[in-house]
């Protein structure tokens, strides 16, 4: 939540701060701000409401020069996005300016005593109390102040301050916010995250908790909270800017689904090694995975569907019992973990505040820790014991897509590499997996291609449902009790069975993050245990019945639905017998694969229905409303 951006070297730093505010823009996008040193001893501020297009038009009608400068872009916590909350935030003087990720808990206290000793508040938000213990603890020296500062906040925090009287200097702080140095030639940079660095260095450090970085043009020292160097080495980073550019989609979302067979072949590339799996930033030595009794997978929205998914494929191809839980239920649990438990959280940006105190709970409890992670260098990676990269490259759209494949391709080799050390799997077969799992970006890369073949069709469907859904409203909303429906139910339903019943979940909440029409995935066989009272011929069914053992039992639920008027739209598989004689609206097919790897090419519709269900409905599919990247907050 929130993304900081700090420039200090020997160019114009605005434009390079709304550039980076942009790579940014995916952790929260309800307003934002920069302040800059313009060289005589003063702080120049423009913020703004909205998204960054709002700032930039600002500064391109007022540009604010120098070349020292910090940037925020917002997702609010404390306050209502306006201009009075954005960040920048300054003194009484205006002679400091911070930006901040995080949560200050105390800050009711600290605004108080603050208040009384003379501050003057301009803001509702937690952040401004930063500000004004900077000035306070200021007697020349901007890093000890904040070191001063840091000891009175309690919460989490990534911060970036600047000051008038101490020119190209931006010092930073992190708790539990992520936060990187990016070192160039004669220029530095503080972002929360790389994608906003690497198209100007490849040369980065990570924080850890507890740190501060004290930045100039020539120089970046990362010290620990006494102000003693920590020796932090400098790691170079392997991501390419043009995958953080829209590459001539019309939206980061769809270019990301179109990513995804490559992802996958890359992945498998990097890993597989004939029957052999290659783990090399591992971490965990096999000795230790051979004392593992039970696994828990903890997880948050579509990431937790891939836990889910992982659960049927770990317990299909090894004898470990599986448990999977939303991180923010289990840490509010009395998890029963200790030794023998291998706890595996996953997560695409490696900061979500419940995976991560999760992961914490379960290290104290004893178990044994691995992340699943796609940035590189993110807390989780560095806290838990060990680490496995989905290297999905950066993901930029909220909906997340190809880090779900590659979370699902790198949790799939894990089972693989179990089986073989608990020889739960016999060669043979697990040789005859493999060479099938090696095939699925193929039959991935045919199933986006014939999406490509049928895109007329699909767009006239989202306008279908549109009209629909719409008609079905004003009935709803309608004066005339005559005209008047009962209950408003325009809307999906995804059901799966087995190992596709994580992606009827994941195709619901892809649908409803998006286009805000009301979704529900659901297990098939649970139909008739209540969700079946929901069918009439409003709501449009997207059953899950590719090739499976399940696939009689499917097309027993999709009779069900037929029969009570429901709109169905069937993924099956090609050469599929059965389903397309009963005739449904709209039949989708995958190219045939065996079960175990079908949640590969299912999930693909369901990202593309949710894509052109939000474009046909106008919405803003990359950022939609209230949503934001990285939910770094609880
Ligand atoms: O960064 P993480 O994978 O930990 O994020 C978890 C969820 O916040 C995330 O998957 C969210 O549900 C996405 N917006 C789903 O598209």
């Amino acid at each position: 939540m929130c993304g900081i951006f700090g420039y200090t070297g020997h160019k114009e730093a605005q434009k390079l701060v709304i550039q980076g505010l942009k790579r940014l823009e995916y952790r929260g996008y309800d307003s934002s701000g920069l302040a800059v040193q313009d060289g005589f001893q003063a702080l120049l501020v423009e913020k703004t409401s909205g998204k960054i297009k709002n700032l930039e038009a600002l500064l391109h009608r007022r540009p604010l020069k120098g070349r020292t400068a910090i940037g925020h872009t917002r997702w609010a916590t404390h306050g209502v996005p306006s201009r009075e909350n954005a960040h920048p935030h300054l003194d009484n003087g205006g002679e400091i300016a911070v930006v901040h990720n995080g949560i200050i808990e105390n800050h009711f206290d600290l605004k108080e005593t603050l208040k009384a000793e003379g501050a003057v508040f301009r803001s509702e938000t937690d952040t401004e109390v930063i500000v004004h213990l900077l000035a306070k603890y200021y007697k020349g020296n901007l890093e000890n102040a904040l070191r001063r500062s840091l000891k009175d906040l309690k919460g989490t925090y990534a911060i970036a301050a600047i000051c008038s009287k101490e020119p190209g200097k931006l010092v930073g702080a992190r708790r539990d916010s992520p936060l990187v140095v990016g070192l160039g030639k004669k220029e530095n940079f503080l972002a929360s995250d790389v994608s906003a660095i690497v198209e100007h260095t490849d040369r980065v450090m990570f924080l850890e908790n507890g740190e501060m970085a004290v930045v100039t043009k020539d120089s970046a020292r990362v010290v620990d909270g006494a102000g003693r160097p920590v020796g932090r080495k400098a790691v170079k980073v392997d991501w390419d800017i043009t995958q953080a550019k829209k590459g001539g989609y019309p939206h980061f979302m769809l270019k990301e689904i179109f990513e995804q067979p490559g992802i996958l072949t890359a992945v498998l590339r990097e890993r597989l090694h004939g029957a052999k799996i290659r783990f090399d930033e591992l971490k965990i030595a096999p000795r230790a995975f051979r004392k593992v009794k039970r696994i828990v997978i903890i997880a948050c929205g579509t990431a937790y569907h891939a836990g889910l998914t992982a659960k049927y494929v770990l317990e299909e191809l090894t004898d470990i019992p599986v448990w999977v839980d939303t991180s923010s239920e289990f840490r509010y649990r009395n998890p029963k973990l200790g030794k023998g438990t291998l706890v595996i959280a996953v997560s695409q940006s490696g900061e979500t505040a419940d995976t991560l105190a999760g992961l914490r709970e379960a290290k104290a409890k004893g178990a044994l820790t691995l992340s699943v992670c796609n940035v590189l260098g993110s807390s989780l990676s560095r806290e838990a014991q060990g680490v496995l990269y989905t290297h999905a490259g950066p993901e930029i759209a909220v909906a997340s897509t190809k880090a779900y494949t590659a979370q699902l391709a790198v949790l799939y080799l894990l089972a693989f590499y179990l089986a073989g050390l608990f020889n739960s799997l016999p060669q043979k077969k697990r040789k005859e997996l493999l060479r099938e799992f090696s095939r699925v970006p193929f039959l991935m890369q045919k199933t986006l291609d014939q999406y490509r073949e049928d895109e007329k069709e699909w767009a006239e469907k989202a306008r279908d449902f549109n009209a629909r859904y719409h008609a079905q409203l004003e009935k709803y909303f309608s004066t005339d009790p005559e005209k008047r429906k009962r209950s408003p139910n325009g809307f999906f339903l995804y059901l799966g069975r087995n190992i596709n019943y994580p992606n009827a979940l994941e195709g619901a909440l892809k649908l409803k993050e998006i286009s805000y029409i009301p979704a529900e995935g659901y297990p098939a066989g649970e139909m008739k245990h209540g969700p079946i009272a929901l069918i009439d011929e409003n709501p449009w069914v997207i059953c899950l019945a590719p090739q499976s053992r399940t696939y009689d039992k499917m097309i027993s639920n999709i009779q069900e639905i037929k029969a009570r008027g429901g709109i169905v739209i069937p993924i099956v598989s090609e050469g599929d017998s059965e389903i397309h004689k009963l005739q449904p609206f709209y039949l989708i097919r995958v190219p045939k694969v065996r079960e175990l790897f079908s949640p590969f090419l299912t999930v693909l519709p369901l990202q593309l229905i949710a894509y052109c269900v939000a474009r046909e409905f106008g919405e803003d599919i990359d950022q939609p409303r209230n949503l934001a990247k990285s939910v770094t907050v609880e």
